[in-house]
Parts: structure tokens; sequence; C-alpha cells
């Protein structure tokens, strides 16, 4: 994980190789650059509103911004859900590591598309792990349609906006 961290640390350094490597980003959503069973490298592009609800990865993760901003906001597991426990926000150019342990939700509260690579020290598809409802924190699997659907809305809501603006 810290050996990632360091590569993401160089290469968000540059954003516009990156840019120029990965393609504008034109809509939010998640492109998968690399996934085999012990590492996924992720493209993530957050829509300017979109807030995901807690999750965990049940693996390492290295997140190295380059474009934009994320609100991290962390969670600790206690009986029945999850309590508050700090958060951080990471604007282009720093990189976040996160334990395998690691329970977080992500928001861009910007109006500019919040760009980063995401590297995890697994399988990020295959590996069984949890979500929580924003408002209960009530626990349940983990449901990437169901991320899917938010990018959608997401993005309908940020092309609408812009078509009226
Ligand atoms: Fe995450």
């Amino acid at each position: 994980m810290l050996a990632v961290g360091d590569v993401l640390e160089e290469l968000v350094a540059r954003p516009s190789e990156l840019e120029r490597a990965l393609g504008p980003v034109g809509r939010g959503g998640i492109t998968t650059l690399h996934h085999a069973p012990d590492l996924t490298v992720l493209q993530v592009a957050w829509t300017p509103g979109i807030a995901l609800y807690p999750h965990e990865h049940r693996m390492w993760a290295a997140i190295g911004m380059y474009g934009g901003q994320e609100d991290n906001a962390f969670y600790r597991r206690i009986p029945g859900g999850l309590e508050p426990a700090g958060g951080r926000e990471l604007p282009g150019g720093e990189v976040l590591l996160l334990g395998d342990d690691a329970i977080h939700s992500v928001a861009n509260s910007g109006r500019d598309y919040a760009v980063a690579l995401h590297v995890y020290g697994g399988d990020f598809f295959a590996t069984a792990r949890s979500e929580w409802d924003f408002g209960t924190f009530e626990e349940r699997p983990r449901d990437l349609q169901r991320t899917q659907r938010l990018f959608d809305e997401a993005n309908a809501r940020w092309s609408m906006e812009q078509r009226d603006a």
C-alpha cells in the first residue's frame, strides 16, 4: 500500500499528463483500468453533488486525486450501526491511504468532477463487503448496481443543471 501510495504521489503531481493518458471526463462514473484477484485499479469521477453512502472495502485502498476534490467522512462500527469518526478533504494532488478495515463515505460538494485513481489491494468487484444506509446507518451487502444508479441520478441532475445555467 505504501509503495502504491508513493507511485500515486508522483502521478497526481502531474495531473495534465494523467488527463492526457486517460482522456477528459465528461460524465461521472467508475472506469476499470486493471482488474486482477490481487489488485484493482479504477478511475473514479465523482459527479458534482454526488454523495456515496458509507461502505467498506475489506482490502487496503490508495486514492490519488488529480482533479477537483472529494470529501471523505470516516466511521466506526458500533452495535447496530456506525458512528462518525472524523473526515478528510482530499483536493487534487493529494493521496489518501485506507487500511482494510476503513469505512468511509465520499461526497463531491464542488462544481467540478472530482477525479481520482483508486488502487485496491484485491478484487474490488468480487469481494463480499458491506455498505450502510446514510440515514439509518443500517448495514446491508455492498450493492454496486445501487452505486451505479446513484451515479446515473447525479449525472442526470448535473447535466440538467448545466443546461439550465
Ligand atoms: Fe470507498
